[in-house]
């Protein structure tokens, strides 16, 4: 029998390793961080190059760099997939790409189901025993919340099609890790926030309104949110890569609730104080409130280092300092 436990302490430093996603935010900081502080070789996926090109520090780790090599493809093409594994043997394989927007999801399942669920079978299917994957899935799979905080055993209640496409990419995952005795973790995050967000989620978009156009306008002051700032995630996805145990899930979240009216304060108070914030008091999709229990990943070793209204500050200053024409 084969025992995951001792399976599970695995080290980074030198590392071949795999980031699909290599282009997003997460992923991007987290080849970034692969680079700077464990000197591993980075194979990179995605179907888009690096796009917030203006930022300095990332442009000069990901260009130019001998131990990180971009490969873009589209990881629902089987074939291609192969391809990289048949040309690379990986250590760590970090499986981040996604259709990430929910809502894009809901308008075009057919997409959603082809990158996150086909896409997801195509690196389980080709990442061997020898390497251990992480997949990122969401805290959109709990649904709506029968208690609080969330643990990992909170029954996956969610519906929408991303909610579904990361059930389907877990059960994926736990299939290869019972039946194929393939090393996985399976990672479920919350929100995270912070330098290289783009599109429309509530902290660029409200950053945006606040620098670009001296207002803040949030459709619901009441939801809570459990946000992590980025330095604290690609930590806490490290950390399960080299001490979480195979076929395991590990919530990433601060554990700590923040009210959409108390984000929407402390951004106000960090860009002008005077600033008007207006409340529309609609109707919002989703779930009222989202906060992680976050022992199994605090027993691993993770501790948040980064307070949430220091990693609002860290990223309004990316924002400025980066051409906010990128960031809408
Ligand atoms: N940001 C969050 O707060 C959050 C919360 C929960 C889960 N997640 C998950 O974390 C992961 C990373 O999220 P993110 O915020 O960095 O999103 P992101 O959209 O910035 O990054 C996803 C990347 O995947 C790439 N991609 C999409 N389809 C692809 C395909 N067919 N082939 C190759 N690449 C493809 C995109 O081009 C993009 O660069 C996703 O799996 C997402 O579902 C993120």
């Amino acid at each position: 029998m084969i025992c995951y436990q001792q399976m599970a302490r695995k080290d980074l430093r030198g590392a071949k390793v795999l980031v699909t996603g290599s282009s997003g935010f997460i992923g991007s900081n987290l080849c970034t961080r692969l680079l700077s502080e464990f000197g591993c070789s980075v194979v990179g996926i995605d179907f888009i190059t690096p796009k917030f090109a203006k930022d300095d520090d990332l442009q000069s780790l990901l260009t130019g760099n001998e131990s990180f090599s971009f490969n873009q493809i589209d990881i629902s093409n089987g074939k291609e997939v192969e391809d990289v594994f048949k040309q690379n043997d990986f250590d760590f394989i970090f499986h981040l790409a996604a259709l990430a927007n929910p809502r894009t999801c809901k308008q075009d399942f057919g997409l959603a189901f082809n990158v996150n669920v086909v896409g997801t079978k195509n690196m389980v299917e080709s990442s061997d025993k020898g390497s251990r994957l992480v997949f990122m899935s969401s805290a959109a799979v709990y649904g709506n919340p029968l208690k609080l905080p969330l643990s990992e055993a909170h029954p996956r209640n969610g519906n929408d099609p991303y909610s579904i496409s990361k059930i389907m990419g877990e059960d994926l995952c736990l299939c290869f890790f019972n039946n194929y005795e393939h090393d996985i973790c399976i990672a479920r995050n919350f929100n995270t926030f912070g330098d290289g967000q783009i599109g429309d989620y509530i902290i660029p978009t409200l950053i945006k309104q606040a620098v670009m156009e001296h207002k803040i306008e949030i459709w619901n002051s009441k939801p809570i949110r459990d946000f992590m700032y980025i330095e604290d995630a690609v930590s806490a996805i490290v950390t399960i890569a080299q001490q979480g145990s195979a076929g395991e899930v590990y919530n990433i979240g601060t554990g700590k609730g923040t009210t959409i009216g108390s984000l929407a304060s402390t951004l106000r108070n960090a860009v002008d104080q005077k600033m008007i914030v207006n409340d529309m008091e609609k109707q919002v999709l989703g779930s009222s409130e989202l906060v992680a229990d976050s022992r199994k990943l605090a027993s691993l070793g993770w501790r948040v280092q980064v307070r949430f209204e220091d990693g609002l500050r860290k990223t309004i200053e990316w924002f400025n300092h980066t051409n906010p024409v990128v960031a809408n």
